[in-house]
């Protein structure tokens, strides 16, 4: 008896840390205009995250192998990492997506319900997919061939199409940029990911990066229509006291030498400004702890329990996060399983495609999207506008909830899995004279109290779709 009331405080205790330390690493907006516009964000649910640039035409990881960490991303195919820079930054010669069609894709992603787009501006590597003033590295300078198309500013084209089939825009930005001499200074190797200079030493040389960073955001912000997200990548560009500075030092594996500094670019400043052109705009200063963070992104990874903030899993869905060859991708039961398992767990789904170097996404990605959307179309209610709410998930059942009367319980099926003719579930209160109905299937559906459950006939023969159907449960006040 003992031994089971200390087991079960050491679990509370746990439990109290854990729930805490969550809540630790989220530091709520306070303007009211980013607030409704997180409120908003959290119903939209389910979003589209392109991975795109001159890269793309290797089919290689994107902006990575020009890093000199000895990491499997940054692994290059060349012996000689001088040779191989210079046939990297040739890419931009010969990048030319001819087959560029956003309104096909913002059609495609509208069909499929995603309700968001987040578009890589500018990856690590520097390279603009727009028509930035500040350096010729850019898909609109005269050495890119595209530069000659009418859709050349492809990151103006792209907001463009997707804002007119109703999505909220977003740019992904990094703050690090690998081809900018004011972070990647010639003058030094580059050992790692970072600065390669001494921001203490060379001053004047990192406030020139800071004003090159802002100017870029800024025409982001002034120059392509309303943007609802700034997503910024490369966390490790972040302000750091020194005390930061020398504990980073003091964890550090010597074996992988981490050049770690004070980067600050002003980011309270940077915001100030973007919000001035955008007002409400959501700003994702990823992996970043602060007020500049509005949302958490678990990477490629979906939360094992509901995490008590806003967050979004930007996942994968074939080959990498840029364009691979012959990429393979999930199956529409895997998509959906995840994009329910996440909004029951109160995230979103953003979901990645990677368009290729002539401009096509594979057939795999808009055969993806397509079942997606006809799930969608029958259970969107479940999904949309929703909140979590206990017990989440058990088992194969995903909860959802909307306003105080209705709960939705998802029940996910698994490949070649019999419709089961009646499913238990617990965990809610289910007043006597709730209705419960399946989404897709005009009749009600009857239920009955067992103890702590309720037992809900499935009318088997009638169940709209075989990833997974969801009980709308109308409850009884
Ligand atoms: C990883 C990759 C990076 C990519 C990001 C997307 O951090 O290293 O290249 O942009 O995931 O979330």
């Amino acid at each position: 008896m003992k031994h089971k009331i200390i087991f079960l405080l050491t679990l509370l205790l746990h439990t109290a840390v854990y729930s805490q330390q969550n809540i630790d690493r989220y530091i709520p907006e306070t303007d009211p205009l980013v607030l409704l516009k997180l409120e908003q964000w959290q119903d939209l649910k389910f979003g589209l995250l392109m991975h795109w640039g001159p890269y793309s035409q290797w089919g290689i990881v994107e902006s990575w192998s020009i890093c000199s960490e000895d990491e499997g991303w940054c692994r290059r195919k060349s012996e000689n990492y001088t040779d191989y820079k210079k046939e990297y930054e040739n890419l931009q010669k010969t990048f030319n997506p001819v087959h560029f069609d956003p309104v096909r894709w913002a059609r495609a992603a509208k069909e499929a319900g995603m309700k968001y787009l987040v578009f890589t501006t500018k990856h690590h590597d520097g390279f603009c997919m727009f028509d930035t003033k500040h350096t010729d590295y850019k898909i609109t300078d005269k050495k890119t061939p595209f530069n000659t198309n009418p859709l050349a500013n492809i990151t103006k084209e792209i907001f463009d199409a997707f804002r007119a089939e109703g999505l909220w825009t977003g740019a992904y930005f990094s703050k690090p940029d690998w081809h900018s001499e004011y972070y990647w200074w010639p003058n030094f190797a580059t050992p790692d990911r970072n600065v390669n200079y001494s921001v203490n030493n060379y001053p004047e040389r990192w406030e020139k990066f800071v004003q090159y960073t802002h100017n870029q955001i800024m025409e982001l912000m002034t120059d392509y229509g309303k943007l609802d997200i700034l997503w910024l990548d490369g966390g490790w560009v972040k302000k750091r006291s020194d005390d930061e500075v020398k504990k980073a030092y003091a964890n550090m594996n010597t074996e992988k030498p981490a050049r770690i500094q004070n980067q600050d670019i002003r980011m309270d400043e940077l915001v100030k400004k973007a919000r001035e052109k955008q007002p409400g705009l959501i700003v994702v200063d990823r992996a970043v702890y602060g007020k500049n963070q509005n949302y958490l992104t678990p990477e490629n990874t979906v939360p094992g329990e509901a995490l008590p903030y806003p967050w979004e899993s930007c996942i994968i869905s074939g080959g990498g996060w840029s364009w691979t060859a012959e990429a393979k991708y999930m199956s529409g039961r895997k998509a959906v399983h995840m994009l329910v398992d996440i909004v029951a767990k109160g995230g979103n789904l953003l979901l990645n495609i990677a368009p290729g170097p002539d401009g096509r996404w594979d057939e795999g990605a808009y055969k993806l999207l397509e079942e997606i959307g006809e799930w969608l179309d029958i259970n969107s209610e479940a999904i949309y506008g929703t909140r979590a709410i206990k017990p989440y998930k058990e088992g194969k059942i995903c909860y959802t909830s909307k306003g105080k009367n209705k709960i939705f319980a998802i029940y996910l099926l698994e490949e070649g899995e019999e419709i089961p003719g009646e499913i238990s579930i617990g965990g809610i209160e289910i007043p006597r004279g709730s209705r419960i109905q399946i989404l897709g299937v005009e009749s009600k559906v009857k239920w009955r109290r067992s103890g702590d459950y309720y037992n809900i006939t499935v009318p088997k023969d009638k169940i709209p779709s075989c990833l997974a159907f969801t009980l709308k449960i109308n409850l009884m006040r």
